[in-house]
């Protein structure tokens, strides 16, 4: 099955972060040439029919999203678009805003004028130094050439974009968490209601979206909904980035349509397993999503519905691939140390409980745990999992449920031999490769 090329359409090794190379792959055509002859109403309407999931994780439709927005507001309306990519894991984001920066701008201003904002945001995590530069790059050659600022060329509207820095939390990746930074307070989460689409940003009307979702704005506008929505699944439509890495033979950033087999994006387009080792596990959408054993991966096709009927998610699209030798209590100590760390300490339950997670991870893995942790760590996860503000809490305990389900052998084995039989050997996390 052939993968299209809608937002990895470039020779991965040119300049294609310019203007000049955007503008040579028809870049801005979409804006200066359908939108003099669309109302806002019906770029949201090619955006609904296409039926794009947003990609932050997820998967709520975008089009759906945007049609939130109070219709009687006089306040104004923003545009966020999130940039904080700090889940393990995750570095798909990463390659748009170094290498495809002017495709983000172009659909954050249709995107901007469907929502009528005149003021977007771009987040970007402070760790992506080399983003957070191309960016601000891409604006400014924007902002030159007329497609940022007063009216716009060829569109008779204005739009300003602001590339903010974020400093190094995991939790501000949470849109709520991502306006308070905006705003210059604490990086926590905020209670919802009210949602962002009613009261956001400086309490105006906010539309949050990851970088993929707006990024994939002109490919829809100039081709249609209908033509988006007829590649991937009826539910599940269009093309996702996924960045793969571990014990995989070809890590990196791929563009595959949804629905894809999930075996043959792994062995055919990735190389398969590293050293001919057999398949141990996949963690199929970012760190906080539950671990797959090899016999449910045979089944999966790469789209939400699918790797969620086998108990799992989509999530960012961030495929970690475990070989045999790895050992999973390590691993999920690693997992249960970032999640602990990243807590923003404002939930009692997150806060305290992620740290017992931890702790009981860590002396199991150390030989010194007991029978009674494994239902401990389970009965932990109970009192975390939706007793918090925001899904920080729910998403350290997916792996620490699923680990000890789908490998509790192997944490019996730990407690029972007293010490680890893997050597303490585990995958890493790449943020890119
Ligand atoms: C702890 C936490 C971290 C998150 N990190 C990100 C992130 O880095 N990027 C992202 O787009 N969404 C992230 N999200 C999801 C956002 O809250 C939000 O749903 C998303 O940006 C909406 O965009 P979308 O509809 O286009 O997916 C995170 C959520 C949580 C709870």
């Amino acid at each position: 099955m052939a993968n299209q090329n809608i937002l990895l359409n470039f020779d991965r090794n040119g300049a294609n972060h310019t203007l000049e190379n955007y503008l040579k792959r028809k870049g801005y055509s979409t804006l200066s040439e359908k939108i003099p002859n669309m109302k806002p109403e019906q770029v949201l309407d090619e955006v609904k029919k296409s039926g794009i999931r947003g990609r932050g994780g997820a998967g709520f439709p975008a089009g759906i999203k945007w049609s939130f927005l109070p219709k009687d507001s006089d306040k104004p309306v923003y545009l966020i678009c999130n940039g904080d990519e700090g889940e393990p894991g995750t570095f798909k984001d990463r390659v748009i805003l170094e290498e495809n920066p002017h495709m983000l701008i172009e659909g954050m201003i249709l995107a901007a004028y469907a929502i009528n904002a005149k003021h977007c945001y771009i987040y970007i995590r402070g760790e992506y130094g080399f983003a957070l530069q191309r960016v601000q790059q891409a604006v400014d050659e924007a902002y030159r050439a007329g497609y940022l600022g007063k009216k716009l060329t060829g569109a008779n509207y204005s739009c300003d974009i602001t590339v903010h820095k974020g400093a190094g939390a995991y939790v501000v990746g949470d849109e709520t968490g991502l306006m308070n930074s905006i705003e210059g307070k604490k990086g926590q989460t905020r209670n919802k209601p009210p949602f962002p689409a009613v009261e956001g940003l400086y309490q105006c009307p906010t539309i949050i979206n990851n970088v993929e979702t707006l990024a994939s704005v002109p490919w829809i506008i100039d081709h249609g909904g209908a033509a988006y929505h007829s590649i991937g699944t009826e539910k599940s439509s269009g093309t996702k980035l996924l960045s793969i890495s571990g014990h995989v033979r070809k890590p990196g950033v791929y563009e595959v349509d949804l629905g894809y087999p999930f075996m043959d994006f792994l062995n055919k387009d990735c190389g398969g397993v590293i050293g001919n080792r057999k398949l141990k596990a996949v963690i199929p959408g970012g760190s906080s999503t539950p671990v797959l054993r090899p016999e449910d991966c045979e089944k999966i096709t790469i789209d939400y519905e699918s790797i969620a009927e086998a108990g799992s998610s989509l999530g960012s699209g961030a495929i970690l691939i475990i070989a045999e030798g790895s050992c999973m209590v390590k691993t999920l100590e690693v997992l249960t140390h970032f999640y602990h760390h990243e807590s923003c300490g404002q939930c009692t339950p997150c806060r305290e409980g992620t740290g017992w997670l931890h702790k009981i991870v860590k002396r199991i893995e150390a030989g010194q745990g007991k029978m009674e942790d494994l239902d401990l760590l389970t009965s932990i996860t109970k009192h975390i999992a939706f007793h918090t503000i925001c899904p920080l809490g729910d998403a350290a305990c997916g792996p620490v449920d699923s680990f000890v389900k789908k490998f509790k052998d192997e944490f019996i084995e730990h407690i029972k031999t007293g010490g680890c039989p893997f050597g303490g050997k585990f995958v890493r996390f790449q943020e890119r490769v």
